[in-house]
């Protein structure tokens, strides 16, 4: 295992922290991801004394002199110096309060302070000190459990837990994002104190959820989250995607293993995240719309429109963005079955034009999801969706070369009818206006504005207006 430090803050701390008789450590995520070989711009110093006495004379000698930021309550300073972040806070002992993740702080030993820390691996320090400078300090066995790939609390995990819950989705991120096994110890710790969750603030819930969402395999991270319980607190929609029910010996599949299925297969391809969220809602409606009958077997109708309308309802709750990113993962509930319903039938260029039209610059994500949503065991028909996939595929290319409607705007505008037969907004504009959208989509007429012309005042006459103004 290497130990040496890359960055000159390492060399300035230990200067400063000399001149200053104070013994200063590196601690936390930065040792554990410097072990791992992985990116790390965050650095957190624990001094046994004034941090931010440290930490002002850090700056002092940091370029531009950056300010520094100190939290009296939790005896923390911090600076932010070009794309790095150096944060300083004294050894404390700490215990919370049941009710709240607040914790009472009190100064302590480097080993009080690694023992209060969250995960063996997330508890690792190196001495900043001249007498062992560069020396690893691992009273728990942080470095076995880094190798081995283990997540594992440094005390009873009741204790660890209880004093911050968020540290029980914390084990299953590390788990998720390193691809690291929960020790059984501390798996039953968080089985055990899973209800605690909910006096951690939605916030933090979701930042942690979304780096679950945003990790190579999600769906480790989504198993846990439900095996645990924890997922009942924050998601039941996604917990109420489980289970198989049968009726007349017939079975439908269970649709939270499909959801995390389509939500690994997207996580392959793509790293945007709101893909990702709508892979994970894309049936979340199965469930309220499950019906079963002697003739169909299982059906889940309209669970596109009931998905796209929980959308927003659970991001509220999540304490996710109400923003375009909503509105794309609503689009993308709303739209998922539409490739796959295209390849059932003989695509004509018009439902491939109403398709492109309605998806706009998403079209590609939804054929993506579309793909990921294939999930048969049955490898003979997943091949054949594939295919039938493809050429939807192309025939979009095709249409959209020809067409381009991907982002079609009517050639004439509603201001412009409204002047032509000299009329404000009313009933009338709105159905000229519609048909002819429909009529560019059905391929009736071309896309081009003396066509359009031509047909919103025929469309007029039919509905008894007059021209006014035809320049
Ligand atoms: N820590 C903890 N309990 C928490 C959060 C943090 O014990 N709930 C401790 C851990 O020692 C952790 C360190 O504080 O390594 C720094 O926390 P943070 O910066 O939030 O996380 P990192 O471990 O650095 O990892 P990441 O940046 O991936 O969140």
């Amino acid at each position: 295992m290497k130990t040496a430090l890359g960055h000159e803050i390492f060399q300035l701390v230990r200067e400063i922290s000399r001149t200053m008789d104070m013994k200063v450590y590196v601690v936390g995520g930065y040792v554990r991801d410097h072990l791992l070989d992985r990116p790390c711009t965050d650095v957190d110093f624990v001094c046994i004394g004034d941090a931010s006495v440290l930490a002002e004379k850090i700056s002092e000698r940091l370029p531009g002199k950056p300010k520094v930021s100190i939290f009296k309550n939790f005896g923390t300073a911090h600076i932010h110096s070009s794309d790095w972040d150096f944060e300083f806070v004294g050894a404390r002992k700490e215990s919370y309060r049941s009710d709240s993740r607040k914790p009472d702080v009190e100064p302590g030993s480097l080993e009080d302070d690694q023992l209060r820390r969250d995960f063996t691996i997330n508890a690792l320090a190196i001495s900043l000190n001249d007498n062992d400078y560069g020396v690893l300090i691992d009273p728990f066995g942080g470095v076995k459990d880094l190798e081995n790939g283990m997540i594992r609390t440094p005390t009873d995990p009741d204790i660890t837990f209880s004093d911050d819950p968020l540290r029980m989705m914390r084990a299953i991120r590390f788990a998720c994002q390193l691809g690291f096994h929960i020790d059984e110890n501390t798996y039953a710790g968080i089985r055990r104190q899973a209800e605690r969750i909910e006096i951690v603030s939605t916030e933090r819930i979701k930042d942690e959820l979304n780096k679950i969402v945003a990790a190579p395999k999600p769906s480790i991270g989504f198993k846990l989250l439900f095996n645990t319980h924890l997922l009942d607190h924050f998601f039941p929609e996604m917990v109420e995607l489980q289970g198989v029910e049968e009726r007349n010996g017939i079975g439908h599949k269970d649709n939270f293993y499909h959801t995390l299925q389509v939500l690994d297969n997207v996580a392959e391809l793509s790293d945007n995240l709101w893909l990702r969220w709508s892979a994970i809602m894309h049936d979340i409606a199965k469930p309220r719309t499950k019906d079963f009958n002697d003739k169909d077997g299982w059906t889940f109708h309209g669970h596109e429109f009931v998905g796209s309308k929980m959308v927003k309802r659970i991001f509220r709750r999540l304490k996710l963005p109400l923003n375009e990113h909503m509105k794309y993962v609503e689009k993308m509930v709303l739209l998922h079955l539409r490739p796959i319903a295209l390849t059932k039938e003989v695509v004509t260029d018009s439902a491939v034009r109403r398709l492109l039209f309605d998806a706009g610059d998403d079209i590609d994500d939804l054929l993506l999801l579309s793909r990921c949503d294939i999930t048969s065991k049955n490898e003979r028909k997943v091949k054949y969706y594939l295919q039938n996939l493809d050429k939807v595929q192309q025939k979009i290319i095709d249409v959209e070369e020809r067409d381009r409607v991907r982002n079609f705007q009517p050639p004439v505008t509603g201001d412009e009818i409204m002047e032509l037969f000299g009329l404000k907004p009313s009933r009338e504009i709105g159905i000229i206006k519609n048909s002819l959208k429909d009529a560019i989509l059905e391929g009736i007429i071309p896309n081009n504005r003396e066509e359009a012309l031509k047909f919103a005042i025929e469309r007029g006459r039919e509905l008894g207006l007059k021209v006014v103004n035809y320049s």
